[in-house]
């Protein structure tokens, strides 16, 4: 998610709020704004669609005044990017305005009741919801502004990092958070929040990182007050930062890609959050409910997409045929928009893109379209051109990608993918309902999963030692696991430049065992699973031409421990969620390898992080 800045004191809080958008850039973003309060009292909003420099632009002849104010840089999740769904949002007499980093996942039933209690909103977006709702309890139960907040995010489910301004006090600003970022930066007279230190290191190094569920006070003249949403005073920990400007650019990592990858944990949750209920057995995928009639009677899925998306959709393939007993076809974009393909109307097309701009699967798209097939997507981007051309879909809340390599954006197309595919079992009746609360409850530990292997980063990087040198390497994999050997062989040569090849296990022997000698290391999903005996033979063949097998198998594994040159152990799961977690060693792989040969690893030679050509 996006960013925040606001600031509170003796200083000029405009140039403080847009140089802090500014140093929040690299977290990518489709618009931006402030308010400020003015000497006399003025409130004043500029937002507008686009970069920080467009809102300079918009505000340059502008009154910028005020010694109070909160900025914003927005990353679509709820409403178009446009200019009137960019933040910070109006309460409903327009006395408050609030920005917002996160997700308020009930946002439509809070919604629909301040609507029936005769509410009127302008945008689109979950946010102005949530201030409408802090401004009505205020009023109705006449609280201060604090306690008002208080009481709404007791009924808020969701990720929030949310600062307040009140055009009729002016000495306060109230923020709060809980699964988004927020540091608060203690000044000699005055208060700085964002959403991590980069905007406020050059103020002060004292800050207080605020905990989930805390609600703070920043007054002029005044120390710190913070409270949790139980009314619990909590004593602000005061904490000195050590990093410096240049190191936080990207939030502590060296390069986005491994911010990236570590953000996984965060982005799978984020694409499950208000979808999955294992706990009632249900699953709400609200983009495709006006097409639900249309996945039960589906004879035909078709997934349309390039490079790592359709490594996505091609383990979409084994989980809808799986779960949902429904044909899947995965086709490269680029090459179904100018096969003249067979196209029936019932078909259901699924464009998978993380950027939602690559112009071969926009392409595709229009070909669906034109033969009348039901056509929807899976994007990143809200508001992004195949989220536009398509007539429905799900967006991945990963959050900015910014690495050209993807990595967290493949792991949420595969939590959506494997969402619809159980939730379209549970329309077609093919899953057990034991199935598939297993599967939903097994979704949940992911993330938590997904944490565990990060901890295996010192193996990983002492493995990509031994062969960053190779000129060549081989991924293999079985069943669901085959697009994962895919994906790993396509993140090692798009970011080191060593050519590599992914290739379903058991077709090594149709070929590519010539390849193999004591040069070649062969990387191999060996993980628990219906598959895992095969597996074992196939890295015996390996071993017997004197290949380097490098395996990623299930904790405990004994079998291919005793055979492997390296085994990586990642946490058990269901076989068909393993994906989601079996990737990630191979993303770290691929960064080490690039990093210890030098190369550029956000921006490789010759990529781009968005194919808009043909
Ligand atoms: C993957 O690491 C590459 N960046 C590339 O293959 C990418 O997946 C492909 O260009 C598709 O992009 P999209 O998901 O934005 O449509
Ligand atoms: N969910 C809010 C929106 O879509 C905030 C998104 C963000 O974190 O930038 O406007």
């Amino acid at each position: 998610m996006c960013g925040i800045v606001a600031y509170i004191g003796n200083r000029e809080a405009y140039p403080i709020i847009i140089k802090g958008l500014q140093r929040l850039e690299y977290r990518g973003y489709d618009s931006a704004g402030v308010a400020l309060i003015n000497k006399a009292g003025k409130l004043n909003v500029y937002k507008r669609k686009g970069k920080v420099s467009d809102l300079l632009d918009f505000v340059k002849d502008e009154d910028t005044s005020g010694s109070i104010g909160i900025g914003h840089t927005r990353w679509a999740t709820h409403g178009e990017p446009n200019d009137v769904n960019s933040h910070p949002h109006y309460s409903q007499t327009k006395d408050l305005v609030m920005i917002h980093n996160g997700i308020i996942e009930n946002y439509a039933a809070i919604k629909e009741g301040l609507t029936k209690r005769g509410h009127t909103f302008l945008s689109d977006t979950d946010t102005e919801v949530l201030i409408h709702l802090i401004e009505e309890i205020q009023t109705h139960e006449n609280m201060k502004l604090g306690h008002a907040v208080q009481a709404a995010l007791k009924q808020v489910n969701g990720a929030y990092a949310i600062v307040i301004l009140d055009k009729n006090d002016t000495n306060t600003l109230v923020a709060a958070k809980k699964g988004s970022p927020m540091v608060i930066g203690i000044g000699k007279d005055d208060f700085f929040i964002a959403s991590d230190a980069t905007p406020i290191i050059e103020y002060t190094k004292n800050v207080v990182y605020l905990e989930d569920e805390e609600v703070a006070i920043l007054r002029r003249g005044q120390e710190l007050k913070i409270r949790n949403l139980k009314d619990k005073v909590i004593t602000p920990y005061i904490q000195e930062l050590t990093l410096e400007i240049e190191s936080i650019e990207k939030g502590g990592y060296d390069h986005f890609m491994l911010k990236e990858i570590y953000e996984q944990p965060r982005s799978v949750l984020d694409s499950m959050r208000g979808r999955l209920r294992a706990y009632e057995g249900d699953i709400k995928m609200g983009g495709i409910v006006d097409h639900e009639k249309k996945f039960e009677k589906a004879k035909r899925i078709i997934f349309i997409a390039c490079g790592t998306s359709w490594h996505a959709g091609l383990v979409a393939e084994y989980l809808f045929e799986e779960f949902a007993r429904v044909p899947v076809e995965v086709e490269y974009a680029s090459e179904f928009r100018y096969r003249n393909p067979v196209i029936y109307e019932d078909d259901i097309v699924i464009a998978i893109s993380q950027s939602g701009e690559t112009a071969d699967t926009l392409a595709a798209i229009e070909l669906a379209k034109s033969k009348g097939a039901t056509v929807l997507g899976v994007c990143n981007v809200v508001g992004s051109s195949i989220a536009r051309a398509t007539q429905g879909g799900s967006y991945t809340h990963a959050g900015p990608e910014i690495g050209v390599a993807s990595t967290k954006a493949f792991t949420a197309q595969v939590t959506v993918l494997t969402l619809m595919a159980l939730h379209m079992a549970k329309v077609r009746g093919t899953l057990s309902e034991t199935r598939f609360r297993q599967l939903c409850y097994e979704m949940e530990a992911i993330p938590s999963k997904i944490e565990e292997v990060l901890k295996l980063n010192d193996q990983l990087r002492e493995i990509a030692f031994i062969y960053k040198d190779t000129a060549n390497a081989l991924y293999l994999g079985r069943g669901v696991s085959f697009p994962v050997a895919l994906e790993g062989a396509l993140k090692l040569k798009e970011i080191s430049y060593i050519h590599a090849e992914g290739y379903p296990a058991a077709e090594m022997k149709h070929g590519p065992i010539a390849l193999i000698d004591e040069e070649m290391p062969v990387f191999v999903i060996a993980t628990k699973g219906a598959n895992y005996e095969k597996v074992v033979s196939n890295i015996q063949e390996v071993k017997a031409r004197k290949g380097k097998i490098i395996a990623v198998v299930t904790s405990g594994d004994t079998e291919v421990k005793a055979i492997a040159d390296h085994v990586i152990e990642i946490p058990e799961t269901d076989e068909f969620l393993v994906p989601l977690i079996s990737v990630v060693p191979f993303q770290l792989l691929s960064y080490h390898i690039a990093v210890m040969r030098g190369c550029n690893v956000d921006q490789p030679r010759n990529l781009a992080k968005s194919v808009t050509v043909e």
